[in-house]
């Protein structure tokens, strides 16, 4: 028997290979999948797979993809979880658990195994993916099962077992990296009343240690999608990573949010989607000029309905597609060129422009202007107000 594990190579899923040897007698190949999350993560992970009894490492690269096919598609829709979070860990889950699975069935193996909790959301959305893309293969998921319970009893069970392990007693923090975000939850974030300290923050510069000259970054945008920034293009991943390092710099896209998980707890976490955040405003601009009232309207009620559909792990489904096909058509007249301000913390789109812009400052003007008879307005106010005047003249009759 085989089973292909989602693998990191940290505690958690190290201990998870010689357990699932013991517990399912079963060869494991372990998964890596390359999301961007740094090469301090990924460094050595081969080798840490193969001591712990892995009997082969594979290493999928789905930066681009992930960008391009799961990141951009989602910005489009707009959608933000209950108003904050920007769905780094979310939008990730689908892409690797499509990888891990085509690497079973590559490999032939049996089952798919992962190092999720029984308590958190990530556990439903890799179950739900592998229920989506591969439902004969069996799903392990050793936290449900097994009786360890801290990080004391993993290096215990690592340490009995002779296999070389790097990590320490004390890890205060899950985090959860790729390129698009960093979550930290855990620690002192438990209680809601302590505020984030210096180490809840992974990636960013403290807003208040910023550089106090603002900086100015530019963003073209065509149907919905960056592709180029400061002038030059770039590709989904590479004008993420350009913006990461802007954002990161400027102290952009810090939140410290309490959230409704799947499960029915709360959660607390604090992300940082630095180049995410700069993008998102940039997006938003660009619509501003050129959506009308109602397909605005439209996009904001995609995007709340998307943002639940990927937090809970609904990506392969056919109302995910249907969503994504009604932004993407939203999206087509999305394009213009947006000049953003980064500034202790904050990001402000201070111009925008666009050939398709519905802004006509002939129009909309304060001062004088020969294309607008105000007197239009009277009666569009008459019909538009109708049933508020019927309604009132009946009660004034009562
Ligand atoms: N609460 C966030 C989410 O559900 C982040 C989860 C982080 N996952 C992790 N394995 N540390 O999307
Ligand atoms: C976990 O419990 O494995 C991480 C947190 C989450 O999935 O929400």
């Amino acid at each position: 028997k085989k089973v292909v594990l989602a693998y990191s190579g940290g505690l958690d899923t190290s201990a998870i290979i010689p357990w699932l040897k013991e517990n399912y007698d079963c060869e494991v190949v372990a998964f890596v999948a390359d999301v961007g999350q740094g090469d301090a993560e990924l460094e050595g992970v081969e080798a840490k797979a193969l001591a712990s009894g892995a009997s082969a490492c594979y290493i999928a690269d789905l930066k681009e993809e992930l960008v391009a096919d799961y990141i951009f598609p989602t910005l489009k829709t707009g959608a933000v979880y209950e108003g904050k979070y920007l769905l780094g860990t979310s939008m990730a889950r689908p892409i690797i658990a499509k990888a891990q699975v085509a690497c079973a069935l590559e490999v032939g193996a049996d089952a798919l195994c992962h190092g999720c909790t029984g308590k958190g959301n990530d556990q439903v959305r890799f179950e739900s993916c592998f229920a989506a893309l591969a439902p004969q293969l069996k799903v392990i998921a050793p936290w449900r099962e097994w009786d360890m319970r801290s990080r004391e009893d993993l290096l215990n069970y690592l340490a009995e077992r002779n296999i070389p392990c790097s990590a320490s007693l004390e890890k205060i923090y899950s985090r959860d990296a790729n390129a698009w975000h960093i979550s930290t939850e855990g620690g002192v974030l438990e209680e809601t009343w302590n505020q984030p300290n210096e180490h809840c923050w992974a990636w960013t510069k403290d807003p208040e240690e910023a550089p106090d000259a603002a900086e100015l970054v530019s963003v073209k945008v065509e149907h919905g999608q960056i592709v180029a920034v400061d002038g030059e293009a770039m590709s989904p991943y590479n004008a993420l990573v350009y913006l990461n390092k802007k954002g990161i710099e400027h102290g952009v896209g810090r939140i410290d949010i309490v959230e409704n998980r799947m499960v029915g707890m709360k959660s607390r976490g604090c992300y940082e989607t630095p180049g995410g955040t700069i993008m998102m405003e940039a997006l938003r601009a660009v619509e501003q000029l050129v959506l009308d009232k109602e397909c605005f309207d439209f996009r904001q009620t995609i995007g709340l309905k998307f943002s639940h559909l990927v937090y809970d792990g609904r990506w392969f489904t056919p109302l995910c597609q249907s969503l994504l096909a009604a932004a993407d058509v939203i999206a087509q007249d999305v394009n213009g060129e947006v000049v953003l301000k980064l500034y202790k913390g904050n990001v402000t789109a201070v111009q925008k422009r666009s050939d398709n812009s519905l802004y006509s400052e002939e129009f909309a003007t304060f001062g004088e202007d020969e294309v607008y008879d105000q007197s239009h307005a009277e009666g569009f106010i008459r019909l538009y107000s109708l049933a508020s005047r019927i309604r009132a003249l009946n009660e004034q009759k009562k």
